[in-house]
């Protein structure tokens, strides 16, 4: 195991970048990265979603978001993430805006301030932005009026907070709520990854009794060993008795350059066989935040298999981002709705 003592605490990582995802109540208000939030917000959250997964399986829609308008604002492409939110939106009867980024007057010139300047002309309270640039999502955080909340539904390769959220949940719903007890393997491009430096931070936060990361070397961040976690090339050795295994799609759309001689050689490599996955502990699970790529880094035979639980996490998706979205609206003060009325 890992010693927790070495591990750079989220109290001194970029600050500045999220300081101003939390009011002065010390509620949220934006989500713009798993750094910096409290074990005691992480798990509220995850409190929270547990709630809403009820409401999931069951009544299927509450009104404590009746009528707050949702804006879907995604620069990059996405299946889950754009309609889970947008599920989780309805479930909490609030209106859906999705703008289609490729038809809207962004593509006659129009700035992205621009375009926000006009959905807050139409009274709009929430913005889930998605964009290929790092740091999108904080700088539009800067730039709204005080009433609107920000939630990053992924920037560049920075963060992806609310597939952290799920996939702790997720975690937590198969394994228990005692993450010191868990030995976690993440493993392929994490270079490019989004995904995993949220889940990393994540993990670190919920107090996780060892970290693992496995790829070659071209696809790890060179600060990687400053986040917590043990580094491995080899994927037998890094998922050795693992209780969760977490596989990464190969980015090739962030990808300058080769850095990896050929998928197929990849995949010989740090492809999860079911033979690979008999090192894990044998009642590990398998996740992925999808897309998945058959037979690049994950064999169809373990993605469709017993230990996967790929698909539930994307069914947990909706719940919690119910939960973020509930807490960050619901954080808004009675002098925010005053400043919104007389704006
Ligand atoms: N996991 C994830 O972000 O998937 P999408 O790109 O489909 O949203």
């Amino acid at each position: 195991m890992v010693n927790k003592a070495t591990r750079k605490t989220d109290n001194m990582i970029g600050k500045d970048l999220w300081n101003i995802q939390l009011d002065n109540n010390g509620n949220l208000k934006h989500l713009l990265t798993i750094e910096g939030l409290s074990t005691e917000m992480l798990t509220s959250i995850l409190d929270t979603a547990e709630t809403f997964a009820g409401v999931n399986e069951s009544v299927k829609k509450v009104p404590l978001l009746r009528g707050k308008t949702i804006v879907n604002l995604f620069f990059e492409a996405s299946t889950r993430t754009r309609t889970t939110f947008e599920l989780a939106a309805k479930r909490l009867s609030a209106d859906v805006l999705n703008i289609n980024i490729s038809t809207s007057a962004t593509s006659k010139g129009e700035s992205l301030l621009d375009t926000l300047r006009n959905l807050e002309a139409m009274q709009c309270d929430m913005f889930i932005v998605r964009h290929e640039s790092s740091g999108t999502a904080h700088f539009i955080a800067n730039h709204v009026a005080p009433h609107i909340s920000v939630l990053n539904a992924g920037d560049g390769r920075h963060a992806h907070p609310t597939q952290a959220l799920l996939d702790m949940f997720t975690i937590r719903r198969n394994k228990g709520a005692d993450f010191g007890k868990l030995r976690v393997a993440i493993v392929g491009d994490l270079l490019h990854s989004r995904v995993a430096r949220s889940q990393i931070h994540a993990l670190n936060i919920l107090n996780t009794g060892e970290i693992r990361v496995v790829a070659p070397k071209t696809l790890l961040p060179k600060d990687i060993e400053q986040m917590g976690v043990s580094v491995y090339h080899d994927i037998q050795s890094g998922i050795k008795d693992a209780d969760v295994v977490i596989m990464l799609r190969l980015q090739k759309e962030r990808m300058q350059g080769a850095l990896l001689p050929s998928e197929q050689e990849y995949f010989q490599l740090y492809g999860l066989t079911e033979e690979r996955l008999k090192a894990a502990k044998p009642d590990a699970i398998v996740m992925h935040p999808g897309p998945i790529n058959r037979g690049v880094e994950i064999d169809s035979t373990v993605a469709d298999g017993p230990q996967s639980v790929i698909l539930n996490q994307v069914t947990y998706g909706i719940a919690v981002r119910m939960a973020v979205m509930s807490m960050t609206l619901g954080s808004h003060s009675t002098s925010d709705d005053k400043q919104r009325k007389s704006s």
